[in-house]
């Protein structure tokens, strides 16, 4: 073995200002409260920077701001709307490693994720729609599709600049304006996003961020002036939103919480297999909604596959997100460790057997290291609930018809993943699995041009592609 020297990114270029307001109308402005929150590294615990929690008042100020946009930027020819967003693309393009290096420093994901996976996909979320704004006539929803009004968004801490890529380009494409709530965990590069929009002379108050907790995320959601709301989050608040929303005639979607199943058959190139379950679900640190978080593997593999699973996990490196070489960061927050925590010792205490590579985890900030679960059954919590974190449940099956009931059998639908040689039986499956997307001998890849959202408790709308444009059109 060779031992890696340190390959630390450095975080130089990134400007990171003590304290941040709100973005209203084109301009920094003061929160009209007092409370202010601190955002740390999680990977350290240092504090990097102190940001507003909005009031009512400052969201109500925001959604004026968005309003008033509307009119001149809805009547913009779609053309014209599409030379601002290729311009925030390109300026995103320009600025993707200082990006790449604040989402790391706030997250805790690992540079090599934010660099390479995260960046490139936001940037090219703003292509591509910025392509649909003068050919909305043509994707399907009458000669003239006409936008919402003021979308109100709320997005999660697990992809903060990806999810603001989601909501915003498709918004702005279609026409609306937008007030953003970044999460609390994971503001800055939604305050930076902010910046960007100034770079790119986007007409004020088109682009509002205000920053908060889940008090500010339901002053937005429950604002009157407020036509559209997408969410992005847990099940649980998806379920309160939903709820309030009812009867409003507010247009909504929800893209919420998901309990995946990677499929392994036995007649699978199954070096690759591996390849694709570690990507499945220890990506991210596992904080991905369509994580391939429950393994079903058929039993007469399911030695070797462990085996060869377990070997890999060996070799991952766990520690300092802004090392280059480093495979898994840290824990977003506190409270989410204590969560996997939690749900990692009901396994235990369930029955199930837990297991974990040799792993030195910091003495600072929150980690936990990646986890299998074998012997689980189907009635385990860590079967069932979502974990959101780098803990993976393994089930076998016999048949192709005991897969998918198994796949199935959970009240989520967001994605699931197929590994097998034959393309009749990934068509077959396919078919049959209750999920949005369905990955085949690849797993949680993604592009603009392709739809993401999903079934049953997964929640509703769908994300990315043409058919995302619904979601932000009067039709
Ligand atoms: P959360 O659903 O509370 O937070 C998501 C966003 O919603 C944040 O911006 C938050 O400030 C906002 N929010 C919270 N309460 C709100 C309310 N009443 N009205 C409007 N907005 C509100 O999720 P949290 O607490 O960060 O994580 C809890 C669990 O949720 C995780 O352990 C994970 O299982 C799941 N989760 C799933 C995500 C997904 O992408 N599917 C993303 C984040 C969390
Ligand atoms: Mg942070």
């Amino acid at each position: 073995m060779f031992e890696y020297a340190p390959a630390p990114e450095s975080r130089e270029i990134v400007d990171i200002k003590p304290s941040y307001g709100l973005f209203i109308g084109g301009e920094w402005v003061d929160s009209q409260g007092d409370t202010h929150h601190k955002t740390i590294n999680p990977a350290s615990e240092e504090v990097l920077a102190e940001v507003a929690w909005a009031t009512e008042a400052d969201v109500d100020r925001a959604v004026q701001a968005a309003r008033t946009a509307f009119t001149t930027w809805s009547a913009l020819p779609g053309s014209e709307r599409a030379k601002y967003i290729f311009r925030i693309a390109r300026i995103i393009q320009e600025r993707s490693r200082e990006l790449a290096i604040l989402e790391t420093l706030d997250n805790g994901k690992p540079i090599r994720e934010s660099r390479d996976v995260d960046l490139p996909l936001v940037a090219a979320h703003f292509f591509y729609y910025a392509g649909w704004a003068d050919k909305l006539g043509y994707a399907g929803f009458g000669p003239d599709p006409r936008p919402l009004g003021v979308a109100g968004q709320v997005i999660p801490w697990n992809f903060p600049l990806l999810m603001l890529a989601w909501k915003i380009a498709p918004a702005l494409a279609c026409g609306n304006t937008v007030v953003l709530k970044p999460a609390e965990t994971t503001p800055l590069t939604a305050l930076a996003f902010a910046d960007i929009c100034r770079q790119a002379d986007l007409p004020p108050g088109v682009v509002n961020i205000v920053t908060g907790a889940g008090e500010t995320g339901a002053a937005l959601v429950n604002h009157p002036g407020v036509d559209k709301v997408a969410f992005t989050g847990s099940t649980e608040v998806g379920r309160m939103i939903a709820r309030s929303v009812a009867g409003t005639g507010k247009k909504l979607s929800l893209e919420l919480g998901g309990k995946a199943a990677n499929i392994v058959f036995e007649d699978a190139a199954l070096d690759q297999a591996v390849e694709g379950i570690v990507n499945g679900i220890f990506f991210n640190q596992g904080h991905v909604c369509c994580a391939g978080s429950r393994l079903l593997v058929q039993e007469s593999v399911a030695d070797e596959v462990l085996d060869a699973l377990k070997r890999r996990l060996s070799t991952l490196r766990l520690g300092d997100p802004m090392d280059k070489n480093t495979d898994i960061g840290a824990i977003n927050s506190a409270a989410q460790l204590a969560k996997i925590r939690e749900l990692a010792e009901a396994g235990v205490n369930e029955g199930a057997e837990r297991w974990s590579p040799a792993c030195p985890i910091p003495e600072r900030g929150f980690w936990f290291p990646p986890t299998v679960f074998t012997g689980v059954a189907q009635s385990h919590r860590i079967a069932r609930e979502e974990i959101f974190g780098p803990v993976l449940s393994v089930l076998t099956f016999r048949t192709p018809a005991e897969a998918v009931e198994k796949a199935n059998n959970t009240p989520y639908g967001l994605s699931a993943g197929i590994w097998t040689e034959k393309g009749s039986r990934i068509l077959w499956m396919a078919d049959r699995l209750r999920a949005g997307v369905v990955w085949a001998n690849t797993f949680n890849r993604f592009d603009p041009t392709s739809p993401f959202g999903g079934y049953k408790e997964s929640g509703y709308g769908r994300e990315g592609g043409r058919h995302g444009l619904e979601a932000y059109l009067a039709v």
